[in-house]
């Protein structure tokens, strides 16, 4: 496998070579002389392990710097003269961005073993925690909540009926929209996504439905609007509340007809553009209270499709953080090597309010801020999880409230009869009598 190469950087003058196939036998070692060459050889095919001989203090540093935390994936080993340990900058590169190193003239019992040591650290990692890859259709999970949703994004993107999206923030309502239109007869066409609430009122018309010159002054030219310049593709219009009333009789024409007249335009054109729209809110409430139109709901509405909540999906998390972590680790500047079991264990905890967005926030600021290698709950901004004992201790606390509120009400309700009370709660009389004592209540024989 391709990975189960070494890939080394030696120049061509520095004469360490000949030790490493020696620590080396049976290993595939692939050498380059620059970085720009080991850039070369990367790009055809991914090392988990690097090594770098004489190469700190040789190549200049920040090229150095750029290039290891572009790799920071690998594991990087030094090879190199010890003088290069008496400079604080040359210590600080090797503490950010080496697994380990060894100083010339190498022994290379030692090298074999730290080199056996981290390519079995990597396979591990490649069986394990690392699958950092975009699930299908661009949605990273595979608990049954998003499986359901892949599903039904594969149903909807098979016709061109309007599909109205719920969600919560940041919960992948657009991901979602995205997702529908690759996977429908329309992904060669153009995708247009509008957020209504983020466009001022007086500007939402001429920006969905476009102009006509001299429509208003300054239009000093007439421009196509959003939903014409989406025709052959999809417009996804977020926030779908926020649209004033006037233009939700706009988009109603719209769908109902297929053609949209400019401002200012005496004459209807078509469009053919599929409508994708998403909200936050429950749009049956914003019907019932009267800021949105029934009509158009039941226009829109026609295939609805529900982004569940990050926290109806945990199974998800680690793959999520996994994947984001991947994306975002080069930003650090330094190597990082993910998370700790305990900053897991607070995200499996933790409600998730923000959903992905939220996620994603979190641990791009972490990889920024924090001190070690791996990243912990604090660097999250994420309380610890309680200990087990904690939430027994919880758990029967609500009990007891839960029980003593029964027996209080059991007994107001029969008017202070025990055996009546007891018999409405299906308990016996003497687990009653036993729970009148614990919890100091009294009621009558
Ligand atoms: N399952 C997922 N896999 C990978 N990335 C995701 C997933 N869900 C959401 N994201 C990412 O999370 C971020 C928020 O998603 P998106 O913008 O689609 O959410 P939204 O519901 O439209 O949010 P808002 O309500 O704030 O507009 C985006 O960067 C998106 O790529
Ligand atoms: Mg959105």
């Amino acid at each position: 496998m391709a990975r189960e190469a070494l890939l080394c950087i030696c120049p061509p003058d520095s004469g360490g070579l000949a030790a490493l196939h020696a620590a080396l036998p049976g290993r595939t070692v692939l050498t380059a002389a620059t970085l720009h060459e080991a850039q070369c050889l990367l790009d055809q095919q991914p090392c988990a392990v690097g090594l770098l001989i004489d190469t700190i203090g040789r190549a200049p540093d920040p090229e150095l710097q750029i290039f290891l935390s572009r790799h920071s994936h690998m594991h990087w080993v030094g090879v190199l003269p010890r003088t290069v340990l008496d400079s604080d900058a040359h210590r600080r590169l090797m503490a950010t961005h080496l697994s380990d190193y060894h100083t010339l003239p190498v022994d290379p019992d030692r090298l074999r073993f730290t080199l056996g040591h981290l390519f079995g650290q990597a396979a591990l990692q490649d069986d394990t925690a690392l699958p950092p890859r975009l699930g299908a259709m661009g949605i990273t999970g595979n608990s049954p909540a998003v499986q359901r949703l892949r599903i039904q994004i594969a149903r909807v993107a098979r016709v061109s009926a309007p599909v109205l999206i719920w969600g919560e923030s940041g919960s992948g309502k657009e991901l979602a929209a995205q997702a529908i239109h690759r996977a429908s007869a329309r992904a060669e066409g153009p995708f247009v996504a509008i957020n209504c609430g983020a466009i001022p009122p007086n500007l939402i018309q001429s920006e969905l439905f476009g102009y006509e010159r001299g429509a208003f002054t300054g239009a000093t030219h007439a421009r196509a609007g959003l939903i014409e310049s989406a025709s052959g593709g999809t417009i996804f219009l977020d926030e779908i509340a926020d649209l004033p009333r006037e233009q939700q009789a706009n988009l109603l024409r719209f769908l109902q007809e297929k053609t949209i007249y400019r401002v200012g335009a005496t004459r209807s054109v078509s469009a053919d553009a599929r409508v994708i729209a998403a909200s936050h809110v429950n749009l049956e409430v914003a019907v019932a209270e009267g800021s949105f139109r029934e009509d158009l709901y039941y226009r829109l509405s026609v295939l609805p499709l529900v982004v569940p909540p990050l926290r109806e999906r945990q199974a998800d998390l680690r793959a999520l953080a996994d994947q984001i972590f991947a994306s975002h680790a080069g930003d650090a500047g330094r190597r990082l090597r993910g998370f700790t079991a305990g900053a897991h264990a607070a995200m499996l905890h933790y409600s998730w309010p923000g959903n992905v967005r939220e996620l994603i926030n979190r641990i791009r600021r972490a990889i920024v801020m924090c001190d070690g290698r791996l990243i912990t709950e604090e660097d999250l901004g994420l309380a610890a999880p309680p200990e087990p004992a904690a939430v027994a201790k919880e758990l029967g606390a609500s009990r007891e409230r839960f029980e003593r509120e029964a027996v209080t009400d059991a007994l107001r309700r029969h008017g202070g009869m025990v055996s009546r009370a007891a018999r409405d709660l299906g308990v016996s009389r003497s687990t009653m009598y036993r729970l009148l004592d614990k919890y100091g209540l009294h009621g009558r024989s």
